[in-house]
């Protein structure tokens, strides 16, 4: 296709060398990105602190832009590390008696799955969802039972989008059955964000969390954590600091009072390198919109899938309407998955070996060209 892509491929260096096809690990960070990366460290190479006033106004910015991004107000967001941090931040900032159940589904990324079962030694249950059927498919009606199988539970947490074979959780039909179940709902965002349209607020998600370095183009290290406003009294601010107070910079007042926005649980200095780059990121996404950017991620994860299956490849993903995600797993006979994967590498092609699974996962700047890249470079490296 010599057609446009919704994001412009020449902002991505990276596409001149690969057949980038990895969004679900690590991306490669855009032009514009590096660009604000590099004038944030020239500034504050040439004029250190006296930076800071325009970096606080960028940040606030960024703030916004993102929230914009994951239809939320911009007070209840964050900026946070990455990922793990936002979901430590839930399961340590919350109050939790023994007995309290945390119902999450089985197959898991491990920092989704790990920050419950770490609250054994508090009494915390951990009850697990089976995903379905050979390929995995999460449905709203699992959840609802192992939510319905003992007392109400304190707290549901998933990922929107699975990691390893990208099915796709309805966020909106889990809060609704949350919200009936008086349970909270907490949602890793990071496979899914930046890349199919978010409507956290109105969903009824709780709390969500998602670093810069897949979807959202942008660096490692740099995530934002999303704390509906009526529910930011639950958590305790695990690193209160200078940044978590209402009257932040004036210094010699040292009362605790925590700032109204999610921006108490911030604590010291954030990532302002990071956030810039992030911000600069999230603007293209922004402008290409992302109804564009999720059609034209799922007409390439079609043609990669009707591609590979003509070459006998079976499709583990979950591609119903509502199951589909960027990523698709796929299982080809020829060389074990891992070597494949790593094969197609050396050939320029940027996938990873996950779940069983080839694992592709395009983004909105990738072509056609790119898949049809893939289909026959697998076919030369499985022939016979
Ligand atoms: C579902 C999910 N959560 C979290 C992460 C990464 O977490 P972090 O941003 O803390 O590195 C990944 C990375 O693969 C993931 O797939």
């Amino acid at each position: 296709m010599g057609a446009t892509t919704p994001l412009a491929r020449e902002y991505f260096p990276a596409a001149q060398r690969w057949a980038y096809l990895n969004h679900a690990g690590i991306c490669p960070l855009p032009q514009p990105a590096v660009n604000a990366m590099h004038r944030r460290a020239t500034e504050v190479s040439l004029d250190g602190e006296f930076t800071y006033a325009a970096h606080s106004a960028e940040i606030e910015r960024v703030r916004t832009s993102a929230a914009r991004l994951m239809g939320v107000p911009s007070t209840d967001i964050a900026f946070v590390k990455n990922t793990t941090t936002g979901l430590g931040m839930i399961a340590n900032g919350l109050d939790w008696s023994a007995g309290d159940r945390v119902v999450v589904p089985d197959l898991e990324f491990p920092s989704t799955l790990y920050p419950w079962l770490a609250l054994a030694d508090r009494g915390v249950l951990v009850d697990r969802v089976r995903p379905e059927g050979p390929g995995g498919k999460l449905t709203v009606e699992a959840f609802i039972d192992r939510i319905n199988d003992g007392p109400p539970p304190k707290l549901v947490v998933t990922s929107w989008v699975q990691f390893g074979r990208g099915w796709r959780v309805d966020l909106a039909a889990l809060g609704r059955a949350c919200d009936e179940a008086g349970a909270l709902l907490c949602a890793d965002v990071i496979q899914g964000l930046g890349v199919l349209p978010a409507e956290l607020e109105r969903w009824g998600v709780d709390f969500a969390m998602a670093d810069g370095h897949k979807w959202l183009l942008g660096p490692e290290g740099s995530g934002v954590l999303y704390v509906r406003g009526a529910r930011l009294d639950l958590l305790r601010p695990l690193e209160p600091g200078w940044n978590s107070v209402a009257h932040r910079e004036d210094w010699d007042n040292l009362e605790l009072v925590f700032d109204d926005t999610a921006r108490r649980l911030e604590g010291g200095m954030p990532n302002v390198t990071g956030i810039a780059a992030l911000g600069a990121s999230i603007d293209l996404l922004l402008a290409a919109g992302i109804p564009a950017i999720w059609s034209h991620v799922d007409r390439l994860c079609d043609l990669a899938c009707s591609g590979l299956s003509a070459l006998g490849a079976t499709v583990l993903s979950d591609r119903s309407t509502e199951g589909r995600s960027g990523i698709i797993s796929v299982q080809v006979d020829g060389p074990p998955i891992p070597l494949l994967a790593k094969q197609l590498q050396s050939e320029g092609i940027a996938v990873s070996a996950r779940a069983g699974g080839l694992r592709i996962s395009p983004h909105g700047y990738n072509t056609d060209e790119d898949i049809d890249r893939l289909v026959d470079t697998v076919a030369k490296l499985t022939r016979g």
